[in-house]
């Protein structure tokens, strides 16, 4: 799979020589969109007879394919629905960018472009419209094909979209969006590929190997301590984790000072869960559908990912992100359910299902991370299986100890269209977590599992500025959709790229 390339220019939809021409419709719109009038002429009106006959709705992800039989410069319309205009979120762009560039796929067609439709940009930003539609063809096109032997057709891949716009006042808004389209769609892509490798292949040392390529590439800071640092240190929660596998835990450090960012800039620092695979250790999971927990380093590689996206965008900001990288296995040295474990903090916990070991890795690193005294603390984790059954599959669930944070969390959630929902983070809930013989134990009980986990992991963030995301609900997909594949989402990135953004950026 190549990248598309995205790119802006002036034109007008009768003037333009494509393969595909993309035109944007709203659901019960009795007449065209003023973009499509002329090539609704040059048609002699056959655009506006298929909406007038119902063949084409303009429901949100609908298509259909228009040949133009050499009437108009365009060899190929494709008609894309919006939905209800009412309706209308920034959110449609991308899904339906996601369906076109499907449908260009299935025509066998390199190239493609989008008319922006003028009379919709009155009510969301021209630039919001274009990184939209940029991440919705990038997302839209995303395949994982390392595995496959190669069949011997020749795939033809999507290589150009072109945004265009009738007026050349809005090109550098549109330029703007498309940079940070393609930041955030391709930091995606690598979360969806680091989380589509198996197990057998992305282990934590090759997760420090890809942490190099990010920090080389990105000319950012990269600390990596061994088994025998963390020793040192006295991260007993982590190492407890990684003593059932083969595979040496490892703990991944990545500090990016952009521009104008001072050195005493307390940081953004992110921390993501980074469990290889996740058997459930002594307390194993049930066979069924265990191959998902490949995807357990989903929060590891969004913020790696995010870290690549900063430098790519030069984030005037001091951002540090923090993954602790292990394998949950169980082995003959692996823990057993009651054993206890010191954490970094000095808090002791019992751990009584080996099941729950993100919040234990994720306790040492949270511990870590107050060191550097952050502006901001936000943790990203697949956390508990009780979040699928709270919120299904389209919400995050969220976590805080600060509401101005998780207003701004929520916003960027909003925009990137990877929604957060919060939930009670109450104290009441930390007599569920009480142990016999240690400071706390592992897991709390019937009822609430996404929130004493949360609660678990407030007790080692001290009084930092702290966000909690658990992402089990929404990183992996049972079906495809327009923009999202079937399996790894990456979902979590767009909203942790777009919380930076909003921070630093106008
Ligand atoms: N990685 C899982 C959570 C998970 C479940 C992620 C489903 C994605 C989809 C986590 O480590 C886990 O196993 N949590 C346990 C905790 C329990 C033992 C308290 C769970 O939710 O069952
Ligand atoms: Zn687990
Ligand atoms: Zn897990």
């Amino acid at each position: 799979m190549k990248k598309i390339q995205v790119q802006a220019q002036v034109g007008r939809a009768e003037n333009e020589v494509t393969e595909v021409l993309v035109l944007l419709c709203c659901e019960g719109a009795s007449d065209l969109a003023q973009e499509t009038a002329a090539i609704n002429a040059q048609l002699g009106g056959q655009l506006a007879a298929l909406i007038q006959r119902g063949e084409f709705e303009g429901k949100l992800g609908e298509g259909l394919m228009v040949h133009t039989q050499g009437k108009a410069k365009a060899k190929r319309l494709l008609l894309a629905g919006l939905g209800k205009a009412k309706d209308l979120r920034l959110d449609a762009f991308r899904q339906a960018l996601g369906s076109a560039v499907k449908r260009v796929r299935q025509a066998k067609v390199s190239s493609f472009g989008v008319v922006l439709p003028g009379a919709l940009l009155e009510e969301i930003p021209v630039q919001d419209v274009a990184q939209a539609m940029t991440e919705g063809a990038i997302l839209g096109n995303y395949q994982f094909t390392a595995y496959r032997s190669p069949n011997g057709s020749k795939p033809v891949d999507v290589e150009r979209l072109t945004i265009y716009t009738a007026q050349a006042s809005v090109l550098p808004q549109i330029n703007e969006g498309i940079r940070r389209g393609v930041a955030t769609a391709e930091a995606t892509v690598l979360v969806r590929d680091l989380c589509n490798h198996p197990a057998n292949v992305m282990t934590p040392t090759r997760i420090v190997q890809e942490a190099k390529a990010v920090a080389k590439e990105s000319g950012v800071r990269l600390k990596v301590l061994e088994q025998k640092d963390m020793e040192q240190l006295g991260m007993g929660a982590l190492l407890g984790v990684a003593r059932g596998s083969h595979e040496p835990p490892k703990f991944i450090i990545l500090e990016y000072k952009g521009a104008k960012a001072k050195r005493g800039d307390p940081p953004v620092v992110l921390v993501g869960k980074t469990i290889t695979f996740d058997t459930g250790g002594i307390s194993l999971k049930p066979a069924e559908n265990m191959e998902h927990m490949k995807a357990d380093m989903t929060g590891g590689a969004e913020v790696l990912a995010t870290m690549r996206a900063a430098a790519r965008l030069k984030l005037p900001l001091h951002l540090v992100s923090i993954l602790p990288v292990a394998e949950n296995m169980p082995g003959g040295r692996a823990m057993r359910p009651g054993d206890v474990v010191k954490t970094l903090s000095g808090k002791t916990v019992e751990v009584q299902n080996t099941d729950a070991e993100g919040r234990l890795i994720l306790s040492d690193a949270l511990a870590y991370a107050t060191r550097y005294k952050p502006a901001v603390l936000l943790d990203i984790a697949t956390l508990t299986g009780a979040c699928v059954v709270a919120l299904g599959q389209f919400a995050i669930g969220m976590f805080g100890n600060n509401d101005q944070l998780k207003e701004q969390v929520r916003n960027a959630g909003m925009r990137a269209g990877e929604r957060v929902w919060e939930m009670p983070l109450w104290e009441e809930y930390f007599e569920q977590l009480r142990s016999d013989v240690a400071d706390m134990r592992n897991i709390g009980g019937r009822g609430g599992g996404m929130i004493t986990a949360a609660l678990f992991l407030s007790k080692f963030v001290g009084d930092c500025p702290w966000i909690h995301l658990d992402i089990a609900s929404t990183d992996w997909s049972e079906r495809e959709r327009a923009y999202l594949p079937k399996g790894p989402t990456g979902i979590g990135t767009r909203l942790l790229i777009q919380f930076l953004l909003d921070r630093t950026l106008p």
